[in-house]
């Protein structure tokens, strides 16, 4: 392993029953910024919920509806606008992801007095933020318990990942009836999401990690078996319940503190096909993951072949390290088709028209991928494989 340091301040409130901690939590005469997407939550009922906890403490309440899949720097710059005018003291983000990564740039933007984009950029840095909590609604990105977030410039068609250590939510609220509402797509582009955050933390070249290797086996091995009873019953509190903390566990630091990280090319040339085309994430890595993986084995097959056979069921007697590799990435792409994922881009009609495009989008830092490098040609060459 690698030394390291593991510290997470973000207070998790998981189960049943836990949104009363939003009292504590925000306390008496707060000015609060709700922040939320495009209505599921009042569907739910989940939003009466949150204002009544609200009321109960007082609290002032200025609201930011309307945050997108793949949430944009315009809404960011509204958050910060409103924050600013109404003295916002803190933020709620209530939803997913998108909702969360929205409400981490606006805590960063409000007490910063340049344009938040260059922090997303990481051509500033920032030395506050103004504090915020969540309530999760879709098990997915673990953004309710760690310091990133993903920001898209619609316009120059830019997504970029950033983080800050100020940018932990001071608290989360997970409660699995949130979520029964996700629909299928969502649950699963979910599913591979959280399953994608742990296997290219497993693609690390650190010696000597077998509890954080087992660690990570655990996650996948639990959310592969809880995953087919939820995708069959979406309702079913239960797997709910495990693939909600699988979710947080996934991308939380733990997995990764004493490696080298591991490998987020993958993530990475997502990022570039969302920031072109506007597809959900886990999709993208649905369709992209296996691909790098039969592209990467080529190059060294060694922890695929560990995965595909303490994971992914692959029986490696009589094979080589590649072969049991490559069976690996299949087994993996057909696990994620069984529950519905798709397999191609052109699932989502995408062609090779804009292959150039998304070559450069997917290079939004200098160098990508850890386990394996890539250049623009061996990102081009796993674009092909999917389309
Ligand atoms: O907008 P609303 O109406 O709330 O609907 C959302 C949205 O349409 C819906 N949804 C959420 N909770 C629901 C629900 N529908 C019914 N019932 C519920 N309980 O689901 C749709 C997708 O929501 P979104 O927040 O976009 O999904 P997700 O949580 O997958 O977030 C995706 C975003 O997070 C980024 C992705 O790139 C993408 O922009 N990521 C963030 C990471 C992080 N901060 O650590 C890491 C990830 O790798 C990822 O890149
Ligand atoms: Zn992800």
């Amino acid at each position: 392993m690698i030394p390291f340091l593991q510290h997470n301040p973000t207070k998790l409130w998981f189960g049943a029953g836990q949104i009363d901690k939003l009292q504590l939590e925000i306390g008496k005469g707060a000015r609060v910024l709700l922040v939320y997407g495009g209505g599921s939550i009042k569907r739910s009922g989940l939003y009466g919920q949150v204002m009544d906890q609200l009321s109960q403490i007082g609290a002032e309440v200025v609201e930011l509806a309307g945050v997108e899949p793949n949430p944009r720097l315009s809404t960011v710059q509204r958050g910060i606008e409103l924050c600013r005018e109404r003295e916002v003291t803190m933020i709620l983000a209530v939803g997913g992801g998108s909702v969360i990564d929205c409400a981490k740039a606006i805590s960063i933007g409000v007490p910063y007095e340049g344009d938040v984009w260059d922090i997303i950029t990481r051509k500033a840095t920032a030395s506050s933020a103004l504090p915020y909590g969540t309530v999760l609604t879709l098990a997915a990105t673990g953004s309710e318990m760690n310091n990133i977030s993903v920001i898209t410039h619609w316009e120059k068609n830019e997504k970029r990942g950033w983080g800050s250590p100020l940018v932990y939510p001071a608290f989360s609220i997970l409660d699995p009836a949130y979520t029964v509402t996700v629909p299928l797509d969502q649950t699963i582009y979910g599913i591979v999401d959280m399953m994608s955050h742990v296997l290219e933390q497993y693609f690390h070249r650190t010696a000597n990690a077998p509890m954080l290797d087992r660690f990570m086996e655990s996650v996948l091995l639990t959310v592969m078996e809880a995953a087919p009873k939820l995708v069959k019953d979406l309702s079913n509190i239960e797997p709910r319940e495990t693939v909600m903390y699988a979710g947080t566990t996934a991308f939380n630091g733990l997995l990764s503190s004493g490696t080298d990280g591991g490998d987020w090319a993958s993530h990475q040339i997502e990022h570039g096909l969302s920031a072109v085309y506007d597809i959900p994430h886990g999709g993208g890595l649905a369709v992209l993951f296996p691909n790098w993986m039969a592209h990467s084995a080529e190059y060294d097959p060694s922890r695929m072949a560990l995965l595909a056979v303490r994971v992914l069921g692959v029986d490696p007697a009589g094979k080589s390290e590649l072969e049991v590799a490559m069976d690996g990435a299949e087994a993996l792409r057909s696990f994620w088709n069984s529950l519905g994922a798709p397999s191609r881009l052109a699932d989502f009609d995408i062609d090779s028209s804009r292959l150039d495009e998304l070559v450069e989008k997917s290079f939004m830092k200098d160098s990508i991928g850890g386990y394996k490098p890539m250049t623009r040609d061996t990102v081009r060459d796993i674009l092909i494989r999917s389309m």
